[in-house]
């Protein structure tokens, strides 16, 4: 199978790579999903992941992210990362990748025109609009850091629960995934929309699909092949030069 899929990606005119969280599980970056070792078997999304959760205790919700800014810092991107990269540097022009992750790794191994669907946690933003007051010059550190004119929060910019995807990556990438003829989706379980709707808006516009990923997902009903090897094994063997 994996030969087959490898014609597929030396033919393809438009290569879409969608990423999910199991990408990064290589370097040591906990999944979402997993039963026992992955983020929301551990912590509630309700209480870490929205807005609501925000306001009513703005300090436990930066520190948990904090955390994971400390762990992700902390770990390397892995082989199926710079796979990525170095296919990129070799076929830009047919090629774009998008990822759910917030982790930056694909861009620490040098992946450039990255599409983050659910924003970057190295970076944040004011929680309510920035007024005239609020300006890189009156952030006043702390957990978190607030304006020190009006108090406007700082937050994590990333999508939490029930809140919109930034529309132009998203508009990207739903014009990546509707003219590509090959997307090769790669650790994601494939639950969470608008992301999987990627998946489905491809396979609908005649694209192959190719799931990587060691377990089933449920987008393997719309896949032409699924090869059940963690990405950072598969991907430097489908994508050498
Ligand atoms: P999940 O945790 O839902 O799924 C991770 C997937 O990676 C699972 O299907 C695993 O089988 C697979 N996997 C594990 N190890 C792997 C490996 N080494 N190689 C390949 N695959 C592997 O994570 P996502 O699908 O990314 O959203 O979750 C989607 C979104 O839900 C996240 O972006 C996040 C989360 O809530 C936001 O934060 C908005």
């Amino acid at each position: 199978m994996s030969d087959a899929v490898r014609q597929w990606i030396a033919a393809a005119k438009h290569l879409v790579v969608l990423t999910g969280a199991g990408m990064s599980a290589e370097s040591g970056v906990p999944t979402f999903r997993d039963a026992l070792a992955g983020l929301w078997a551990k912590f509630s999304p309700e209480e870490l992941a929205t807005e609501q959760a925000f306001r009513a205790d703005p300090q436990r919700v930066w520190d948990w992210y904090v955390s994971r800014r400390e762990a992700v810092a902390a770990v390397q991107p892995n082989a199926g990362h710079a796979a990525l990269a170095a296919f990129q540097s070799r076929h830009s022009g047919r090629f774009a990748l998008i990822t759910q992750n917030v982790d930056g790794l694909h861009q620490r191994a040098g992946s450039v025109h990255t599409i983050a669907l659910h924003g970057a946690l190295s970076e944040d933003r004011w929680l309510d609009s920035a007024r005239a007051c609020c300006t890189a010059d009156s952030i006043e550190p702390g957990r978190p850091p607030r304006c020190s004119v009006c108090g406007n929060l700082r937050r994590p910019s990333v999508v939490w629960f029930g809140e919109q995807l930034p529309a132009p990556e998203l508009g990207a990438a739903e014009d990546a995934a509707q003219h590509c003829d090959l997307m090769l989706v790669v650790g994601t379980s494939g639950v969470v929309y608008p992301a999987a709707g990627l998946v489905l808006s491809a396979h609908q516009h005649n694209a192959r699909v190719v799931m990587i990923n060691p377990e089933p997902t449920e987008l393997d009903r719309v896949a032409d092949a699924c090869l059940r090897q963690p990405a950072a094994v598969c991907l430097p063997s489908l994508l050498r030069a």
